[in-house]
């Protein structure tokens, strides 16, 4: 399979540091045009400077619709309409459910969903033009099971998942297939110093992730190759949400301990 972005224009939010910094790498190496799009000004040209003549980066706060229309008149301009868009830009945050003030609601809300919304709603204009397109919609594994400690993130991951089949439905009569992938725990700043055991023995994989892992399940949901696939939900989790997170270490033991 061979998957191959040359002469296509990417759009990839939260580009300037972690998984959206890889999605965009994976993309230059694979013949794509990026535009990068964060609040990060310093590490996106950064970033943007090191990928070289396919990459450009430009001031994007995803929850800021004039910051969208200005984004895509910059894109444009620079290398034409765009066939993919990925809504990655997202914060963490959480706290107890009985102490968690509207503020903090509110932001993360606003950020990870009304930024997914408006994303969507600007690329479409774009992708018609470029006669069809891939939105690949970045929630998490707390977008497929509820965590603990997290109503807010949670919240706005379980409904970028449902916006994600709404837009499917919609914008396929246009060519424009849109996908959300979970991704588990990831090694990026978002989850700073977590120590890696915190995963350990509660999903099947045993093990943290590096963003490229994600960056592999995204190019393919953005490529031609993922030509019959819309409106779907892709865990890249290591099989968090496949089931209870009991200890799979201790229950293989007590399993062979008894044979
Ligand atoms: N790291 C994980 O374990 C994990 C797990 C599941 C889902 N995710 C999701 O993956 C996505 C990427 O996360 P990451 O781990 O790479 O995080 P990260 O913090 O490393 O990167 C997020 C990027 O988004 C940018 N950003 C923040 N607010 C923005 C805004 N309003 N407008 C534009 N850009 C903004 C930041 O500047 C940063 O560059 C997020 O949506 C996150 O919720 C992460």
């Amino acid at each position: 399979m061979d998957i191959n972005f040359t002469d296509k224009v990417i759009v990839v939010t939260g580009g300037a540091s972690g998984m959206g910094a890889a999605h965009a790498r994976a993309f230059v190496e694979k013949g794509g045009r990026v535009v990068l799009g964060d609040v990060n000004d310093e590490l996106g040209k950064t970033l943007s400077d090191e990928l070289g003549e396919n990459a450009r980066f430009h001031h994007l706060d995803v929850s800021d619709e004039d910051d969208w229309a200005s984004f895509m008149e910059y894109t444009e301009s620079e290398f034409g309409p765009i066939s993919v868009l990925i809504n990655n830009a997202g914060i963490g945050a959480g706290g107890l459910l009985e102490s968690m003030t509207l503020e903090s609601w509110r932001r993360v809300l606003t950020i990870n969903l009304d930024g997914t919304f408006l994303g969507i709603r600007a690329a479409i204009g774009s992708m018609k033009k470029a006669g069809g397109g891939s939105i690949v919609n970045i929630s998490s594994f707390a977008g497929l099971i509820g965590t603990p400690f997290s109503a807010n993130y949670t919240a706005s991951k379980f409904a970028v998942r449902g916006l994600t089949k709404t837009a499917a439905m919609e914008l396929a009569p246009y060519g424009i297939r849109v996908n959300s992938v979970h991704p588990g725990y990831i090694r990026t700043p978002m989850i700073k110093d977590t120590a890696d055991d915190v995963v350990i023995g509660k999903i099947a994989l045993n093990r943290m992730a590096e963003p490229e892992e994600v960056s592999n399940t995204v190019l393919f949901l953005a490529s031609d190759a993922a030509s019959y696939t819309t409106g779907s939900e892709f865990a890249v989790d290591g099989g968090w949400s496949a089931g209870s997170p009991v200890s799979i270490g201790e229950t293989h033991r007590q399993f062979e301990d008894r044979s």
